[in-house]
This record gives structure tokens, sequence and C-alpha cells, in this order.
């Protein structure tokens, strides 16, 4: 007799004819197997599922209805526990028979599961981002602190403040983005110097990066957003010669030992006397890198501090600017679109 007739018949028959429920649970596991060990393919695995665990007409099925089922009360626990796990030895071939499936179809389409997969990109550090890292490092070896502040400001701290007359034309020099609420995009780190101040008596040293933000139309040296860092010290006799030997310092730990600097008288309502500071680039001469200058008492003024006790410098420069010139990068939107291949250069 087939395991399909038997699992047709009842059991009380099948006993009577001399099997025991464990043999006939044997024999139906055992042409599971050897059923299972003939598949080649996904239409026979098909097949074999619906004939072994089919819920109408599968031969698990046939075996609960017309022997469990069927079984004498005597022996039903005995009989239910072996429908179980034939269940479960059938329901585990099945998912392993799928997976054997699986794998022989990738070998015979050629793919090597052993292969390792296509790389993963990994970041790098952003070139704004190193140069900061590196800016900081050098002034943090001086002594000076770093803080932030918002890129949301008032009239009173980008420009009031900071010595601007009301009727400044820096407003509009500055190409500043106001807000509907009259506040306003922070057009320079400067700010900051007023919030620092206003909270802490000297003496300080403060190097503050941030975003600053101008209505400038975007091409290869300008863009609407750019970053910068300020730095400022105030103390008792702070002199024009700590500037310059700080930004001297700076500028040649930065650039290199051999860097040609230039200072250069401007203005800036917010310093007295104020300067620019160039170094030297081979084939393009002097060019621009900061502004500074020592703080002007009306800042002073403005934070409750001395001018009589205390005095200080200030700088500001751009980290666009520099990055540009350390890796000679010829177009700043390239800093701004996040493009990886441009990225991973600079690790
Ligand atoms: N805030 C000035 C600018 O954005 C730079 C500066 C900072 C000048 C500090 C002097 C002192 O142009």
């Amino acid at each position: 007799m087939t395991i399909d007739e038997k699992t047709a018949q009842d059991l009380e028959g099948l006993l009577a004819g001399g099997e025991t429920v464990d043999s006939l649970y044997g024999e139906l596991r055992s042409s599971f197997d050897t059923e299972k060990s003939a598949l080649s393919s996904e239409e026979q695995l098909k097949a074999f599922r619906d004939r072994w665990a089919g819920r109408k007409n599968g031969l698990l099925t046939h075996a609960n209805d017309h022997w469990l089922k069927k079984a004498p009360r005597e022996i039903k626990p005995q009989v239910g526990r072996l429908q179980n796990e034939t269940k479960k030895h059938i329901e585990a071939g099945l998912a392993d028979a799928k997976t054997n499936l699986g794998q022989s179809k990738q070998a015979a389409e050629g793919i090597d599961v052993t292969l390792p997969g296509p790389p993963r990109l990994i970041g790098a550090p952003h070139p704004l981002q190193l140069v900061f890292n590196e800016i900081e490092h050098i002034f943090h070896g001086l002594g000076y602190s770093i803080a932030e502040g918002p890129e949301i400001e008032s009239f009173y701290y980008n420009f009031e403040a900071l010595n601007f007359p009301a009727d400044h034309p820096a407003v509009d020099e500055m190409d500043t983005l106001f807000l509907r609420d009259g506040s306003l995009l922070r057009t320079h780190t400067s700010p900051n110097q007023i919030r620092i101040m206003e909270n802490q008596k000297p003496p300080l040293r403060c190097l503050v990066p941030g975003k600053v933000y101008r209505n400038d139309t975007a091409d290869s040296t300008h863009s609407p957003m750019f970053h910068q860092i300020e730095g400022f010290a105030v103390d008792r006799d702070i002199t024009f010669s700590d500037l310059k030997g700080t930004l001297g310092y700076f500028l040649r730990r930065f650039f290199g030992e051999d860097t040609r600097i230039r200072f250069r008288p401007s203005f800036f309502p917010f310093t007295e006397p104020s300067a620019e500071v160039d170094i030297y680039w081979e084939g393009r001469g002097f060019i621009e890198v900061l502004g500074c200058g020592m703080i002007d008492p009306g800042v002073f003024k403005h934070v409750g501090y001395d001018s009589e006790e205390y005095s200080g410098f200030a700088f500001g420069l751009g980290i666009d600017r520099f990055a540009m010139l350390k890796y000679n990068i010829s177009d700043i939107q390239l800093l701004f679109q996040g493009d990886v291949r441009f990225l991973r250069q600079f690790t």
C-alpha cells in the first residue's frame, strides 16, 4: 500500500492490519524526505507543497482526518503528538527545500554568493570642517574657547551694538536678508562679540564659527550663505601688536611658515583702527584673507565694559575662502553641492 492509500484509510483498519501509529507516521515522514530530495525546480516544489501541506487535500490533512480524528480514545494523545511532530517536520522540510532550490538556482545562474558585495561609500569630513578644525586647533593652543550664536539675529546685535550708525549704508551694503518680523539673517559673526561680552567679564579669548547670509547672487566666488569665524580677545593692555602677533602666527601656521603677510588700513564701524590682512599667493599677488581691528570703545560701551580699563582686538575670516585657498578649489559652489566625488578628495 502506498502512503497515499494509507492516509486515505481510517486508523482502526490499519492497526488491525498490523501497522502501529509509530510506523505509520515514520513512513509518512520518510516518504516526505525521499520525495523532497528529488526536487529540482520551483514548479516541482509548488506541487510538492500542495501534495504534502495543502489545506484541503494534502497528505498531512488526510492523516489528520483519517488517523488522528479516528484514533481510539486511549491512544489519541499519542497520535496527536505524532501528528504534530510530523507537521513540524514537513513545514521545516518545505522551508529547507525552498532555500536549497534558491541556492542551486543562484549557482546555475552563475551568482557566487560568497563574493563580497559592492563597496559602500564611507563619508568623509567636509573641507570646511577640516579647515575649521585646523583653525580651532591653532587658536586652542593660544587659549581661545569656542562659542556659537543664533543665525537669526536682531538689528541690534547685527548692527546697532556694533556701532553702525542708524542710517549707515552697510545695512544695504551687506545685502541684509530681513525676515517678516523685522529680525534678520546675520550678515557676519560679529554679533557674537556683543552676545559674549554681555554675559562674561574679561579676560576673554573666543572663537565663534558659523553660517552667515547675504543677498548675493551665487557664482564661483559668491554664495548667499557662507561661513565665517569671529575671533576676539579682551583684557587689560591688549595692543595692536598683540593683534599683529596673533594673526601673523595663525596665518603662518595655517598657510606655511614662509607666508608673506600684509596689513592694510581699512574701516569697520566696530573696530578702530581697522585693517584688512592680505597674504601673498604665487601667481595671484596679494589677496585679502581677513578683516580685523582694535575693538571700538563704542562697542565696549554697549556691553558695559570700561574702555579705560580694557582693550581688545577682533578679527573675522571666511572659512570658505580659506578652504578654497588651502585646497585650490576654484568654485565656492562645490562646497555646497554635496557631491561625494568632490568631497572624498580631502581626507
Ligand atoms: N565682520 C566683518 C565682516 O564680515 C569682519 C570683521 C570682524 C572685521 C571682526 C573686523 C573685526 O566683514
